[in-house]
């Protein structure tokens, strides 16, 4: 049996804190091989940076590695991992995960055989079309240049508050904290503040031996994140239970989540209606953001997709019931989520018992890091990795199942519980900026590649010149 240990690397647990240690692991594999280990002060991590040895480690030895490794600002902002996302492979995970997917799919018997029927389908439209529309009033209005981030975040929170507790809020005044908080404010406290406190680094996680030396301004800082956020979710909760008590019939997540409440604490309760909150308004932002970027800077790919839409819709507005004729769209999607992956590394997972991966020995104890990005960039597996090419989706070569080959979503008993809601939202909203707008970049934005946060946003919004292609009018002209 081949042992690791020729492969170690002593690095500094700062590195992590650096903007992109996926692009890091990659480099390394280049040196060392798709799989080695790192020591960091003590804890050991094997990094996996091919796709046959994530699927190993994510599907075949799933039951040796299925516990998650968090670091203790994640094991504080998770509620101790009160999250599907983030707890251990158990009852627990078993009983939560299914209730996140029943709020978010009606699984459904008919003649035709399984039938999905997707819930919150007009929330989703009316979130398209307020994008849709805010573009078009800038238009009017004589703007030059547009964001598409503003109106997307803002639409998609929205959605996130509709889909989890069932209304839309504009403000709350919370008790515990005395303030009344604008919707920016509860934005910040349930988004991006967590994000932010996610990739805090207490040194202290690596040499658990040394925990008793204070480290009290990191901990301040994540507690007082956390509890923010858990009293401004405690309190949409208490208005929503009201309403409900009264024999309000409200459609959303907390109301399943109420109707299963004897399985839960509360601090669980609270902690999953933020979850849904989260994973609702982050990721999608970003995989579709990075998708306009790619089009409106290959004019070709944009001209192809506007081919596709005016071929399967005609005149009729573009809708979810559209998707499934489009496989250029389809391409689109899947070919940003490989090349701008939302999520580059899977949060860690950790070895419960003595496996093998690659061949190799791996103790119980290590932690595993899987390198998504590494995967998607590999020489081996795709042609031209460094170019975003949706093409590459449509070749003979290419199987439905092969969609999934980026692993962009996980895999295995643990993969995305939201990967269909985040492909009916992206794709759609894509097929419809296109379908009213033509797209072309700023100049000078081609360069503004770089990412930020723990799931990879582009670090400045993207600016782009919009034009309506009913009408003709352009940001450019008008301004
Ligand atoms: C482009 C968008 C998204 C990407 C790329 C993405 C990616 C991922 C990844 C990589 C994982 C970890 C899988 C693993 O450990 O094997 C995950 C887990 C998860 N995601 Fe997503 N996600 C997206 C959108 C969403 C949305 C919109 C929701 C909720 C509405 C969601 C809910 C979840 C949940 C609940 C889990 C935990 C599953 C489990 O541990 O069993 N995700 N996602």
């Amino acid at each position: 049996m081949l042992c690791l240990a020729s492969h170690w690397l002593e690095i500094c647990f700062l590195q992590l804190k650096e903007k992109k240690p996926y692009s890091t692991f990659t480099k390394w594999a280049d040196v060392h091989g798709p799989i080695y280990s790192i020591k960091l002060g003590s804890s050991t991590m094997v990094v996996l940076n091919s796709a046959e040895l994530a699927k190993e480690a994510l599907v075949t030895k799933f039951s040796s590695i299925s516990t998650r490794k968090l670091s203790s600002a994640l094991t504080t902002l998770t509620s101790n991992k009160a999250l599907v996302a983030m707890c251990d492979y158990g009852e627990y995970h078993k009983m939560v995960k299914k209730y996140v997917l029943s709020s978010l799919w009606e699984q459904m018997l008919s003649n035709l055989g399984l039938l999905y029927q997707k819930l919150n389908h007009h929330h989703r439209d009316a979130m398209i079309e307020n994008v849709v529309n805010f573009l078009s009033s800038k238009i009017n209005d004589g703007c030059y240049l547009v964001e598409l981030r503003e109106p997307f975040q803002s639409e998609l929170f929205r959605l996130a508050l509709k889909q989890s507790i069932g209304k839309d809020v504009e403000s709350v005044y919370v008790e515990e904290l005395g303030v009344t908080l604008s919707k920016k404010e509860i934005f910040q406290i349930l988004v991006i503040d967590p994000m932010m406190g996610a990739i805090e680094v207490d040194w202290r996680d690596f040499f658990p031996m040394l925990r008793w030396v204070p480290n009290k301004s990191m901990e301040m800082k994540i507690q007082r994140i956390a509890t923010r956020k858990r009293a401004v979710t405690k309190t949409l909760i208490e208005a929503q239970r009201k309403e409900i008590a009264h024999g309000e019939e409200i459609n959303c997540y907390l109301n399943y989540l109420l109707s299963q409440e004897q399985t839960l604490t509360e601090e669980q309760l609270i902690a999953l209606v933020w979850e849904s909150i989260i994973e609702t308004s982050d990721t999608t932002l970003a995989t579709t953001e990075w998708a306009m970027y790619e089009l409106a800077k290959n004019q070709t790919c944009q001209d192809c997709l506007h081919k596709e839409i005016l071929e399967v819709c005609g005149s009729e507005k573009m809708t979810e019931e559209h998707l499934q004729h489009m496989p250029y769209l389809n391409a689109v999607f899947h070919e940003t989520l490989r090349f701008h992956s939302p999520v580059p590394i899977i949060p860690p997972r950790y070895v419960h018992e003595d496996t093998q991966l690659g061949g190799y020995n791996i103790p119980a104890g290590t932690d595993i890091i899987i390198n998504i990005y590494a995967c998607n960039m590999s020489r081996t597996d795709w042609e031209e990795p460094e170019e975003w090419k949706p093409e590459r989706f449509l070749s003979d070569k290419y199987e439905q199942v092969d969609m999934y080959k980026t692993m962009t979503f996980g895999g295995g008993k643990r993969a995305c519980a939201g990967s269909l809601q985040a492909m009916l939202i992206s794709c759609t909203a894509i097929g419809r900026l296109v379908q009213e707008f033509l797209w072309k970049l700023k100049d000078g934005e081609e360069e503004n590649t770089s990412t930020m946060q723990l799931t990879t946003h582009k670090l400045y919004p993207m600016l782009a010149c919009i034009k309506s292609r009913l009408s003709g009018t352009s940001s450019e002209q008008s301004y």
